[in-house]
């Protein structure tokens, strides 16, 4: 794999993966403390109603407390709820009679505060109460929550205000001093209180659950705006790295098809070379081993030029033989070339080949051009192949015909066609007894014109092997080669 390879499609995916996560949790975590904020706000919001309400209410109670104390006497008919005061008992004109004869009653701050709260808690369930640490009334005694708050008021405290269950439910109560002004002096000088002196307080509870309410229906409303937003933000965040992951996908096919066009081109730049290779050793064979019968040529042409005219046609016989002789191997030679050019540029035509066939029918031709020769040939049976069969008997030929050749000096010839398994694969192997090769030299083996020091005293062109090798990687397979040298050889192929 190359470092290109490993750059592509396996970092990105995972860290981008990560972000994504990474993004859609941060996303769900500020939409919950949005929410939660929305929520305390929401309370808080209710809560500070509900308190105004309560001042608001407490004012409008000292405003008109104060207006009573200021005439010192508010007069009301008596009537079934408005009785006189039994706390008033020692004023003088707490009852008078008007000209008219119907009969009056004084009524004090309190009492009249004390009044309008029932009617408050009848009609709109705000409450109220008038209290103080020392009552005049016993029944004006302070709750517990009204002691406290009380006694906040003389640590200094101007209001105390906070949500507290009730009997009926959950109420704001707010609580605030009364003080005392002359005014009050008229009827509370005797129980020793002074103008400025906390005389007591008036607390007001206002009742939650209306206003919970509303806080509730404007959660319900916020919440589902917010989980709108909160799914849109996810929708977007997956939407966008699956387009994203789609796109680096997309990306990394194109990169690893350059890579794989590279590899392609790569190839192509072997083959050529190759080729070249093959091209170099063909011009030094051009200039080599055909020039070597040219120049015997040309040598012998000349002797019989110069030969004398006394034994002149038995020399210039003899010498005529050998030219011819160098003639027929310059023939062979450039035989054999066009041979080898026409497998590398002919179409291939493939059917069902029987090898056995063929390696049987090349080995008896072989024994029959040499039938002083001893061999064993063995031959295994089933080899049928898809291939060219002409090409594929040329491929037998050379092979065969190499093993027939380099067994020559050997005391039992023994050849073996046969087929067996190598990584995996199937593969088609002809082996031989005979002089073998270097085995660090089998690169080499299938270059064109190669020949081997221990082949110099065979005949041969060097051609063989190198059309044995176009041949098979012309058919996709492959050819390898092990070898000895004197222990014999093994061309194993695949197709
Ligand atoms: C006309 C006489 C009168 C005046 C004026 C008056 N009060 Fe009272 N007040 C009373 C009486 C009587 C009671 C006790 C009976 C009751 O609750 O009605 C009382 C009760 C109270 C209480 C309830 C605690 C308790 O002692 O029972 C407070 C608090 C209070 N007054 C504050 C004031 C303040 C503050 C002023 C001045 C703005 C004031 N009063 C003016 C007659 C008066």
């Amino acid at each position: 794999m190359s470092d290109d390879q490993r750059k592509i499609g396996i970092t990105q995916p995972r860290q981008l993966r990560y972000y994504e996560w990474s993004l859609a949790t941060g996303w769900t975590m500020v939409i919950a403390v949005l929410l939660a904020i929305n929520f305390y706000h929401e309370k808080s919001q209710a809560l500070e109603t509900a308190r105004t309400q309560a001042r608001s209410n407490y004012q409008r109670d000292v405003i008109y407390r104060h207006w009573n104390a200021e005439n010192a006497a508010v007069y009301v008919p008596i009537t079934k709820d408005t009785q006189p005061n039994p706390y008033l008992a020692d004023l003088p004109e707490r009852d008078v009679i008007t000209t008219q004869g119907k009969k009056l009653t004084l009524i004090n701050p309190s009492y009249m505060t004390r009044l309008v709260f029932e009617m408050a808690a009848q009609s709109y369930g705000v409450k109220g109460h008038l209290t103080s640490l020392n009552p005049i009334r016993p029944k004006n005694l302070p709750d517990v929550w009204e002691t406290a708050a009380l006694k906040a008021f003389s640590g200094g405290s101007q209001e105390v205000s906070s949500v507290e269950k009730m009997v009926d439910g959950s109420y704001l109560r707010l609580m605030k001093p009364l003080k005392t002004d002359k005014d009050c002096l008229k009827c509370h000088r005797k129980q020793g209180y002074q103008v400025g002196e906390i005389r007591g307080g008036l607390s007001v509870a206002v009742p939650m659950e209306p206003l919970w309410v509303i806080a509730r229906q404007n959660n319900i409303l916020n919440s589902a705006s917010f989980i709108v937003l909160w799914s849109i933000g996810l929708t977007s965040i997956f939407v966008g790295a699956t387009r994203l992951r789609r796109t680096i996908r997309e990306r990394d096919v194109a990169e690893r098809e350059i890579i794989d066009l590279n590899q392609v081109l790569l190839t192509r730049a072997k083959e050529l070379e190759a080729a070249n290779r093959e091209l170099d050793a063909f011009c030094s064979t051009v200039s080599h081993d055909l020039r070597a019968p040219l120049v015997s040529i040309v040598g012998f042409c000349q002797r019989i030029l110069k030969t004398p005219a006394d034994n002149h046609l038995d020399t210039c016989e003899r010498y005529t033989g050998i030219i011819l002789e160098s003639a027929h191997k310059m023939e062979k030679l450039i035989t054999t070339l066009l041979k080898f050019a026409r497998i590398t540029r002919d179409e291939l035509t493939r059917t069902s080949v029987d090898l056995h066939g063929i390696a049987d029918e090349i080995s008896k031709e072989i024994e029959m051009n040499e039938p002083r020769r001893r061999a064993i040939f063995t031959i295994a049976a089933d080899m049928t192949v898809n291939g060219d069969e002409a090409l594929l008997r040329v491929v037998m030929q050379n092979l065969l015909g190499n093993a027939w050749k380099y067994t020559s000096k050997c005391a039992e010839t023994l050849i073996e066609v046969g087929v067996t398994e190598r990584d995996g694969k199937t593969v088609y192997f002809v082996r031989d007894n005979g002089i073998g090769f270097d085995n660090s030299q089998s690169e080499k083996m299938f270059e064109a014109f190669q020949r081997f020091a221990n082949a110099d005293e065979f005949e041969g062109t060097g051609i063989g092997l190198a059309t044995v090798k176009r041949i098979i990687t012309r058919h996709g397979g492959q050819i390898a080669c092990d070898g000895e040298v004197g222990k014999g050889a093994t061309f194993y192929f695949s197709l």
